[in-house]
């Protein structure tokens, strides 16, 4: 994977990866140079809508920020270590801090949806590890980092928006969960589930990164309501929190 001058020289050190729906982010930030993930050796590319594939060199304010829009995910049929490409292409730019983002579902009878929630913790039941083949035992006490949740918490307090604190589990999909499935994770101390994230945590946090996770809670989990899921009702709700989003992002930035 060869970096683009572009990129190398820009000394950006903090990236966005935005999840279903989020893509919309990109039109809020002046946006320069862009680099699809179909040029780039290696690198898997989505066939999921709503997921763009391509990365962008942002400015927010004086800083620069690299936009991964979109990601791969395991039920594409994408291995762990494929996932993860877009993370170490990170890496090796230079980035040192990575915010990563993803539509959930809530179990959380306090988080509704449309609102977001960072992440404190995951429980990866995908049964998949970008690590495998080592590097083995990578301590996972620490993955979403205290400091940046910090700094999340306080650009929502001074937007006035809600934002939760919570366990995200990982599926591996593509259906969705039974209420079955729901009321285990509930147990196992899950406050939202989703598809993707946890691998990019696992490779980010096994390269150094700082990492936050941000989920915006766009439905309610299978069998928390009467209506059926859908990914129509999930890239919408994302379409129209990204505002409160992108609104976080503009005020954390600068103390990131
Ligand atoms: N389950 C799994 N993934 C999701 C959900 C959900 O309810 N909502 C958005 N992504």
């Amino acid at each position: 994977m060869t970096i683009p001058p572009a990129i190398r020289e820009s000394g950006v050190e903090t990236a966005i990866v935005l999840g279903s729906g989020l893509g919309f982010f990109t039109e809020s930030v002046p946006c320069g140079f862009s680099l699809e993930y179909s040029a780039i050796e290696g690198m898997p590319a989505s066939s999921v809508p709503g997921h763009a594939g391509r990365f962008v060199l942002a400015r927010l304010g004086s800083k620069p920020l690299l936009i991964a829009q979109g990601r791969v995910h395991l039920y594409e049929g994408w291995s762990a270590g494929e996932v993860v490409r877009h993370i170490q292409f990170m890496h090796k730019a230079g980035i040192r801090r990575i915010i990563l983002t993803n539509a959930a579902g809530s179990l959380n009878p306090l988080f509704e949806p449309g609102s977001w929630m960072s992440i404190s913790d995951h429980i990866n039941l995908t049964g998949e590890s970008p690590l495998r083949g080592g590097p083995n035992f990578f301590d996972m006490s620490n993955v979403y980092s205290q400091r940046l949740r910090g700094i999340f918490t306080a650009a929502a307090r001074d937007s006035s928006q809600p934002l939760h604190h919570g366990v995200y589990a990982a599926m591996p999909g593509p259906q969705f969960e039974t209420p079955a499935e729901i009321r285990m994770l509930s147990r196992l101390g899950a406050d939202a589930v989703g598809m993707s994230t946890v691998h990019e945590a696992i490779q980010a946090s096994a390269l150094g990164m700082e990492v936050a996770g941000i989920s915006c809670l766009t439905n309610w989990a299978a069998g928390l309501s009467p209506s059926p899921l859908s990914y129509e009702e999930v890239t919408i709700v994302g379409q129209q929190s990204a505002g409160g989003m992108v609104e976080l992002i503009h005020r954390a930035l600068p103390a990131i």
